[in-house]
């Protein structure tokens, strides 16, 4: 199925090939309250990173900067998911934050390892940007959308993309090539019918919003949402594989992450199953508080094995 899908790459540089269904990617679900969210945002980011960081002269974003990226590879047994896309490779990144703790370059030079990685599909769920738009992401678009994956680089928004300007930041993704899926799905040229969701707060919020993408494509086989909270709305409706962020595996952990997959708990972090639907939250790139323990940032990896 893999070589058939890289054998459907000859223009992937314009973004996933498939037909769409539901809204169109520039309508971004007007947020209310926008404004006061930014500026709180900007008065958070002041008080615990800038005035933080000052009083470390410097120290904790120059430490949290050269944290290294640890790349995970892992093969993930799914019940529902089907045979013919058996050993798919899908890159999922998230939480970039690229702003003042996460640089553009750096992030570029993320994409650039995800890159040769050589995946079938890159998944980013969200957070691209920290606060504003004026950081650079510009770039980091440019860089996920010449992956040259064969099935393209797919995104979907995080409650801080809508910071500033969220439809923006669509056309922007659009224009590197990156297609946004925004309570929409598509349909890829292999087949596989993916389903993404924008930024939803609570589990209503975010389950109203699944149902609306999987009636409108007749079901997904994927679904990429910032927030794991879709996941109780994603299994509700036998949705086999969902891909989300936003927690950053909490930044601070007493332990060590271990490597093993075994299914937990909490919606925070790692491998997660309800009935035959598979979650997997990843801890993500960044940060929008600059302090990291027990928790690298990270690129993953997964092959989708059919049960
Ligand atoms: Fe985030």
């Amino acid at each position: 199925m893999i070589e058939e899908a890289r054998g459907e790459r000859s223009d992937a540089e314009a973004g996933p090939k498939g037909s769409g269904h539901g809204s169109e990617a520039d309508e971004v679900t007007p947020k209310r309250g926008v404004l006061s969210k930014y500026l709180r945002a900007k008065v958070r980011h002041f008080l615990l990173t800038v005035t933080a960081d000052r009083m470390t002269r410097g120290g904790l974003s120059r430490r949290h900067r050269a944290q290294n990226v640890e790349t995970r590879e892992l093969e993930l047994r799914i019940p529902r998911w089907p045979t013919q896309f058996d050993g798919l490779r899908i890159a999922h990144i998230s939480d970039f934050h690229v702003g003042h703790l996460m640089t553009s370059e750096r992030a570029i030079d993320v994409v650039n390892t995800v890159r040769d990685l050589k995946p079938d599909l890159v998944a980013c769920t969200g957070d691209v940007v920290d606060l504003g738009l004026e950081c650079g992401v510009d770039g980091v678009l440019a860089a996920l959308g010449a992956v040259g994956a064969p099935l393209g680089s797919l995104l979907v928004l995080g409650n801080h993309d809508h910071l500033d300007n969220g439809r923006k930041l669509v056309r922007m993704a659009k224009a590197a090539g990156v297609q946004t899926l925004v309570d929409e799905s598509v349909t890829l040229t292999c087949g596989l019918r993916v389903g993404g969701i924008d930024w939803g707060k609570s589990i209503r919020e975010c389950s109203t919003r699944v149902g609306r993408v999987w009636r409108g494509a007749g079901g997904v086989d994927l679904l990429l949402a910032h927030n794991p909270k879709a996941f109780v709305g994603a299994a509700r409706l036998g949705v086999p594989l969902t891909l989300s962020g936003h927690t950053h595996g909490g930044q601070v952990s007493l332990r060590k992450r271990s490597n093993d997959i075994s299914f937990r708990r909490r919606l925070r972090a790692g491998l997660y199953r309800r009935d035959d639907s598979i979650l997997f939250v990843t801890v993500g790139l960044g940060a929008w508080f600059p302090l990291r323990v027990n928790c690298p940032p990270e690129v993953v990896v997964l092959t989708a094995r059919s049960e």
